[in-house]
């Protein structure tokens, strides 16, 4: 049995949707680039996941998934920190997911609330299929796939993430349970030595009695650093800290990213389906030319109507960018009637065209070297088969198809 710490392992995936705006920099690359160098961090382009709802456009699902990933280097995700990967290189996704569909309770799926939703939303297409329905099973494959204790999402995730904690504990309750786990589990924390032992059974009651989480991680951590026991007795001590039995897979937390949701340019959520982006490859001219055909407050029909940078779709864009001077300068201005619509958002336009401006650098040298590009999804894609084959040999050891 291999050991991965999952408290330190991350994993994220986003769909082939094709450029990116400035809605997905915000929300979700920025984080990524923080969390690249603090975690061992997996980034996925989930391909078949596009399918599960593009599966009669095919044709431009590769287009979308390179510049998906031009963009995200581009965006400063770095190969050399992280790992980026399609999903569809990888096909241990696909074994997980197979093996996961046995135990899988089709309730659970059809509870699942973006189930529903996403058939409402998009009924123009056919989403009565097996593939659509197992959408969060293929998610929870992902995860569970490398182990990732942290998943970085947005809040409208948060189910799904909770639907792949469901099934790991329903795979652990399962498989994870060994002949005689107890007495090997106590035998393993007499070889940890007095004082250790002693810390451990103290953190483990406390958890287990207490629910203490603090205790919880202490306990982790004090395994983390023991040498002295083999790798199997090191996984017993982790399942044996929260239950009874082995933690084949971890179960995998949402990890909430704390930026607000960007505005679009109609005020609405910044969406290409709405529309309202302002793209990351938009150059400089397509920048401003949409800022300045933003809507602002109704209220100020003439140039001498005062507004309410409250009700302006603009406003968002400037606390975001702009600084308090700015703001300040924006507010007053604006209420006043001392500046125009098309002053205001000067310092505005300068503001995107300078932040995406490097970013636009090196896109040009990804879009010029496509075989660059092409290399490090594929090197990422086998750093991402190391560790998924190494969960498949315990995953296929558990359900007892490790013929040899
Ligand atoms: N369902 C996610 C979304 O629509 C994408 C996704 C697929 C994902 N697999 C994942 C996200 C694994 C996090 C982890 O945004
Ligand atoms: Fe909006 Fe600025 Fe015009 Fe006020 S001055 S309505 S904040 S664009």
């Amino acid at each position: 049995m291999s050991f991965v710490d999952s408290q330190r392992r991350v994993l994220s995936g986003m769909r082939p949707t094709g450029r990116l705006h400035l809605g997905h920099y915000q929300g979700v690359l920025k984080n990524w680039i923080k969390l690249q160098h603090e975690y061992d961090c997996f980034f996925c382009i989930v391909d078949w996941h596009a399918l599960t709802t593009e599966y009669e456009e095919v044709g431009l699902i590769s287009q979308h998934v390179m510049d998906m990933a031009v963009d995200w280097l581009a965006a400063g995700v770095s190969p050399s920190s992280a790992t980026l990967f399609i999903q569809s290189q990888v096909p241990e996704h696909a074994e997980l997911h197979l093996l996961l569909s046995m135990i899988c309770p089709l309730s659970w799926l059809e509870r699942v609330p973006s189930y529903k939703e996403q058939q409402d939303q998009l009924h123009h297409k056919d989403l009565d299929t097996y593939g659509f329905l197992g959408y969060p099973l293929l998610q929870a494959a992902d995860i569970l796939l490398y182990r990732a204790g942290l998943v970085p999402v947005g809040a409208d995730q948060v189910p799904h993430i909770e639907f792949a904690r469901e099934v790991a504990r329903r795979f652990n309750h399962l498989y994870g349970r060994e002949p005689g786990f107890e007495e090997k589990a106590e035998a393993a924390i007499l070889k940890l030595g007095k004082k250790t032992a002693k810390l451990y059974n103290s953190r483990r009651k406390a958890f287990q009695e207490k629910g203490d989480v603090e205790a919880l991680d202490t306990a982790r951590a004090l395994l983390q650093e023991v040498q002295s026991i083999t790798l199997g007795d090191k996984e017993r001590l982790f399942g044996y800290l929260e239950g009874g039995g082995k933690i084949l897979l971890p179960e995998p937390q949402p990890l909430l990213s704390t930026s607000p949701r960007l505005a679009g340019l109609d005020g609405n959520k910044m969406a290409k389906s709405n529309n309202n982006a302002i793209f990351l490859r938009d150059t400089p001219a397509v920048v401003e030319d949409k800022i300045k055909r933003m809507p602002t407050d109704p209220a100020r029909v003439h140039r001498a109507d005062p507004g309410d940078p409250a009700r302006c779709p603009v406003w968002p864009l400037h606390q975001l960018y702009s600084s308090e001077e700015t703001c300040q300068w924006v507010q007053q201005g604006c209420s006043s009637a001392g500046i125009g619509c098309l002053d205001c958002k000067g310092p505005l336009i300068e503001a995107i065209q300078t932040e995406l401006k490097p970013l636009q650098w090196r896109a040009v040298e990804y879009e010029e070297n496509p075989e660059l590009v092409r290399s490090i999804l594929a090197e990422g894609a086998e750093r991402a088969r190391d560790e998924a084959r190494e969960t498949l040999i315990d995953v296929r050891q558990a359900l007892g198809l490790n013929y040899r």
